[in-house]
């Protein structure tokens, strides 16, 4: 086949009417009498092939008879402008090269449960809608690296390994490193503060661990999380730019991924209405509207994921809430100097009843109230001695926020389960594949 030109789905408009080849799988394949309708993906995209026996010949047409779901093959046809078809082309077939026929694929087109699909997430990521989360996904990552980069932030990487508790000491994850106690990462943002006061404006992007012992559709026990930190930054700096970096990711989303909205058949309506300004309020206010829409909830315990479903539908936007009580945010949040029992934390709740997506506030930048706090929530003082070296050396006000790429990717997706927002999900029940 030399001088063939080898072409990707996605480039196909740009060869109407030449012949081309391409290199993929078989999604599906129909036959009606003396023509084949073949489904093929090439991970840019997917078009129909029509093979007709009269175009192809007796012996190339042959190739294609006893052609599985999945199997590998080389297609070389000529491409057809169709305004029906999907993607708005055809290949006529002219010739094919099969590379491997599949065995019987286990993944039919019927319903499966969620644990079968699971079980087989390596083959299940080739699903057009599995590929289409991953194109948000990708998107989501592509945008946080144009909004920060285009804000000066640097991109600093946090150590996975780490002596330090950071959220909930009940979620660590424990190993033993060469005879000493070490944690997998729940949060990079210990890290982040050091690297703030070296530079100023950072963000680390990585997976983030958590030993969540509670099956909830919101939680995995490995998940990726993207955490700027921000030096002279005052606590509603760190909302604006939450807010900001939020509304671009709904923005770039609706821009360059719509064709993946729609095989999610996501409604892009609630998405559109994600505009600055975000609607804010403080969790006191916060509590006193859940009670008036019948919650149980008692000022004082955090706000469980019922309250946020009931409060994310009462609005069209995302939901700033601010200024928690101090017992149910971390350790490090700056008490509210109006309040002391208020602590400057804020979570970003996604609408249509997402949900928590962000959290971050101001941090303790005093070195006796911070050296107090760890104490008070008995945590290790040695494993926190670089910590409290940040507030002995040039402290400043500084503030950041972490944002779980599954939980947005599943808001801008409009799933209900973050299972499917992250390619190999980890939970407490799965670890395979
Ligand atoms: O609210 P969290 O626990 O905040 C922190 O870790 C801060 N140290 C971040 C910072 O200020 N730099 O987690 C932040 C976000 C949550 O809002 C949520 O989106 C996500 O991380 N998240 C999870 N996502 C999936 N599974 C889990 N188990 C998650 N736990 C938190
Ligand atoms: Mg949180």
């Amino acid at each position: 086949m030399t001088g063939q030109i080898q072409t990707e789905i996605r480039k196909i408009g740009d060869y109407v009417d030449q012949s081309v080849s391409l290199r993929g799988w078989l999604y599906n394949i129909r036959s009606s009498g003396k023509i084949k309708f073949l489904q093929i993906r090439d991970g840019t995209g997917l078009i129909q092939a029509v093979a007709a026996r009269k175009d192809m010949g007796e012996d190339e047409f042959e190739k294609l008879s006893g052609l599985t779901r999945e199997s590998s093959l080389e297609i070389t046809g000529t491409v057809r402008k169709d305004s029906r078809a999907p993607g708005g082309h055809e290949l006529l077939v002219t010739a094919c090269n099969i590379y491997h026929v599949a065995e019987e694929y286990p993944i039919s087109p019927k319903e499966h449960g969620a644990d079968f699909l699971l079980g087989y997430r390596h083959l299940w990521l080739r699903a057009p809608r599995q590929h289409a989360i991953m194109k948000v996904r990708n998107e989501v990552i592509r945008a946080t690296r144009d909004f920060f980069d285009s804000r000066g932030f640097l991109n600093i990487d946090a150590p996975i390994f780490t002596p330090n508790p950071c959220e909930e000491t009940s979620t660590l994850f424990e190993t033993d490193y060469f005879g000493t106690k070490a944690f997998l990462t729940q949060s990079g943002q210990l890290y982040m503060e050091a690297a703030a006061l070296a530079y100023g404006k950072v963000y680390c992007f990585g997976p983030t661990f958590r030993a969540e012992k509670s099956k909830t559709r919101r939680h995995l026990t490995e998940f990726w999380m993207i955490e700027p930190e921000v030096a002279y930054i005052d606590f509603d700096g760190v909302i604006d730019l939450a807010e900001e970096y939020v509304a671009y990711l709904v923005e770039r989303t609706l821009e360059n991924c719509s064709e993946a909205l729609d095989r999610l058949e996501r409604d892009k309506t609630p998405l559109e209405a994600v505009t600055l300004p975000f609607i804010r309020k403080s969790y006191t206010e916060v509590v006193e509207e859940l009670q008036s829409a019948g919650s149980k909830i008692e000022w004082g315990s955090d706000l469980g994921a019922e309250d946020e479903t009931i409060i994310t539908r009462m609005y069209d936007k995302p939901l700033s809430v601010h200024r928690y009580p101090r017992e149910v945010k971390a350790f490090y949040m700056q008490p509210d100097p109006e309040n002391s029992t208020l602590a400057l934390g804020v979570d970003i709740l996604a609408p249509e009843g997402y949900g928590e997506i962000v959290g971050g506030g101001q941090r303790m930048d005093d070195y006796d109230t911070l050296h107090q706090a760890i104490i008070e929530q008995e945590l290790p003082l040695e494993a926190f001695d670089w910590y409290l070296d940040l507030r002995k050396y040039g402290s400043v006000p500084h503030g950041g926020f972490g944002l779980g790429v599954e939980r947005t990717v599943g808001w801008l997706c409009g799933i209900r389960h973050i299972r499917e927002a992250i390619p190999f999900p980890r939970t407490i029940t799965r670890l395979k594949p």
